[in-house]
């Protein structure tokens, strides 16, 4: 049994991961300053003995370091952040406290602490927009936002670290997760929440452009054991790799799904493309499965109905 530093306790991703580690048997204390995260998410967890609540902001010197600094700990598991792109981009030097200086913050618990392992919530978004698909880890890395930026800045903080004082750092590339818990209130949110929001309440949906767009949809139960592995299992080394598919699924196969449930919701209404949107979205799996044994199991279909059936 471990004990597991998780920061974004109660957020979509953060809550999900407390779950699975709590459901292993490991020792879990949370921490989130219900910014985005919802007290909601963590519902189940609270229940249980083998977690502890730490209501606090990781962009505080000292939260962390008091966290940590209370018995030993394995892991920290960061993924406190400032989530949108879009708010990124509208309030950059927010960004960069929430996603590069928390990251320095937690890098230095860690230092501190001699916390042996790392794992930290990187992006997709490191990579921009590129042609080049799939999308491999040795791929250029050229971010087109703040939050892309700010995410590879962290990643070559926390390797430095990781080299410089002996402990283990994954970062791990997210692709586009979905599934309970994601929060669909912005028009910027991921797809799925609110496409799920909208066929729930009888609304049609819109698709931005001829809906033929493919993204590389992960569902957040495999996301959550990623980081359970990159967490907890032994003889793992640093590195960063891609947690994705490795499949492409179009808005029109998403679209189908939903529709099926609700045959009774109005057709999608098109609208024009979104300015900067990509076409395609693809990465490779191969780097996360020899790193840690890691390969999706949830198929969109799968994770699609488990969230309509109100998961
Ligand atoms: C991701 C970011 C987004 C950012 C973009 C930059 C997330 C959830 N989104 O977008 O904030 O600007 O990278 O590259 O991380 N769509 C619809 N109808 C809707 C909502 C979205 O058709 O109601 C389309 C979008 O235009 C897009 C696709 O669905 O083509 C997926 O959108 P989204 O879930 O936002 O993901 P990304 O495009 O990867």
């Amino acid at each position: 049994m471990a004990h597991i530093i998780v920061t974004g306790a109660a957020g979509f991703i953060g809550s999900h991961t407390v779950d699975r580690l709590l459901a292993a048997g490991h020792r879990v204390t949370g921490i989130d300053n219900f910014r985005t995260g919802r007290r909601a998410n963590l519902a189940g967890a609270l229940a249980r003995p083998g977690f502890a609540f730490v209501e606090g902001d990781v962009t505080e010197a000292g939260v962390l370091h008091r966290v940590a600094g209370t018995g030993p700990t394995d892991a920290i598991i960061h993924l406190a952040a400032l989530v949108s792109v879009q708010e990124s981009m509208n309030h950059p030097g927010l960004n960069y406290s929430l996603n590069l200086h928390a990251t320095h913050l937690a890098a230095e618990a860690a230092r501190l602490h001699r916390v042996p392992r790392f794992v930290f919530a990187s992006s997709a978004a490191i990579y921009g927009d590129t042609a080049d698909l799939p999308i491999r880890e040795a791929a250029e890395k050229k971010p087109i936002s703040p939050y892309g930026a700010a995410k590879l800045a962290s990643e070559a903080l926390l390797l430095g670290h990781a080299a410089a004082y002996g402990f283990v750092v994954r970062c791990q590339r997210y692709f586009n997760v979905f599934g309970p818990r994601q929060d669909p209130a912005s028009p910027y949110s991921g797809v799925i929440s609110i496409f799920d929001r909208r066929y729930r309440a009888g609304q049609s949906v819109t698709i931005y452009g001829d809906g033929r767009q493919t993204r590389d949809f992960i569902s957040v139960h495999d996301v959550a054991r990623a980081n359970v592995i990159a967490a907890t299992q032994p003889g793992i080394a640093s590195g960063a790799a891609n947690i994705c598919t490795g499949r492409a699924t179009s808005l029109l196969d998403v679209v189908k799904v939903f529709a099926q449930h609700y045959p009774h919701v109005a057709a999608p209404a098109h609208a024009e493309s979104r300015p900067g949107d990509i076409l395609h979205s693809r990465g490779t799996p191969e780097a996360a499965a020899a790193a840690l044994g890691f390969g999706a199991e949830v198929s969109v279909e799968t994770g699609l109905g488990e969230l309509i059936r109100g998961g």
